[in-house]
């Protein structure tokens, strides 16, 4: 949770910036059942946000491969130029059907480290393993079975299986996962979409959520990374290439290992700046709010340099 201060402090401020200028823009069009234009508003609007700081900096976690996607594609260089050589990660709407919906959870994230330090990962899924802070090194690893996992957690933790909740997105793809957690005894939340927020429930006692598991964006798994490493906890991801055009991108960004189990580290090293602004309420942040005179947002920044975790309420003048 703690380790180099080379960013400089001050970006976590700026940080939220550009978090709360992509949830606000989403929010505009939240529940009007478009999922792109939502997306669309948040890009630009967190587009915008970033060029205004004084960054040096290069998304390596984007909107997609530059001939697929316009803006906030993977390489593109953002800010000023004039700062700091930081690379980004970014969501601008982290659960776009959430939005779309008007449901709970949708958020606008991203993460900022030093340059060099978060995993350069093509847009494929990541199978995902994730416990909060506290716990023995190594008590859950993406190389053992999820029963083995759930028995040495629940030991770990001087509880039993049944006591545990598993948080597990649910797809067909997880089937047997599912069916094999239930086989423990442990409880299971599952969540129509957003894994950065399931991943970050297991470091927050509140929630009541033990361990993430299961098959999400890549994406989503360095920023989910990006945060516990700022709020402590473990977490592994193994890239998941499903056909030949998954394989060609994992020989694009030269990863020639493709059975690699990443750590933590190797996710999001460095000195790491976290921030995720509600869009729709949810249980860790409330969403954008039309208020008298203006919008109001809430949003959650961390840094691994210190640990600090801020809940930051803000108040927007409407122009
Ligand atoms: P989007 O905001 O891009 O829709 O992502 C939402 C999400 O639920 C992520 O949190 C998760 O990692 C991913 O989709 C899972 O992908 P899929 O919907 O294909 O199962």
């Amino acid at each position: 949770m703690s380790g180099n201060k080379i960013l400089d402090r001050n970006l976590t401020i700026e940080a939220v910036r550009v978090t709360e200028a992509a949830a606000i823009a989403a929010s505009e069009l939240s529940g009007m059942a478009d999922e792109k234009a939502a997306d669309q508003a948040a890009v630009d609007a967190m587009r915008t946000a970033f060029n205004k700081l004084d960054i040096d900096g290069t998304v390596v976690i984007g909107e997609g491969e530059r001939d697929e996607a316009p803006m906030l594609y993977i390489g593109e260089k953002v800010g000023t130029g004039k700062g700091p050589k930081v690379d980004i990660a970014l969501d601008p709407l982290e659960g776009t059907t959430i939005c779309a919906k008007l449901a709970p959870g949708a958020l606008a994230v991203m993460a900022l480290s030093e340059s060099g330090k978060l995993l350069n990962s093509p847009d494929v899924y990541m199978e995902k393993i994730a416990v909060g802070a506290g716990l023995p090194a190594g008590v859950v690893s993406l190389s053992r079975p999820i029963g083995e996992n759930l028995e040495s957690l629940a030991a770990a933790k001087g509880v039993k299986t049944s006591d545990l909740i598993a948080c597990v997105l649910d797809r067909p793809r997880h089937a047997e996962l599912i069916s094999d957690i239930r086989k423990t005894g442990a409880r299971i939340r599952l969540i129509t979409d957003g894994d950065v927020a399931g991943v970050i429930w297991t470091s927050d006692p509140s929630t009541g959520v033990d361990i993430y598991v299961g098959t999400g964006g890549a994406p989503e798994g360095v920023l989910a990374a990006a945060a516990l490493r700022c709020i402590g906890g473990q977490m592994e991801g193994r890239l998941v290439f499903r056909n030949d055009d998954e394989l060609a991108r994992a020989k694009r960004w030269g990863i020639t290992d493709l059975d690699a189990i990443y750590k933590l580290e190797d996710l999001a090293g460095g000195d790491v700046i976290f921030s995720a602004t509600g869009v729709t309420d949810g249980p860790m942040l409330e969403g954008v709010r039309v208020v008298p005179g203006g919008i109001s947002t809430e949003s959650i920044v961390m840094r691994s340099a210190t640990g600090t975790v801020r809940k930051v309420k803000a108040f927007h003048r409407r122009p």
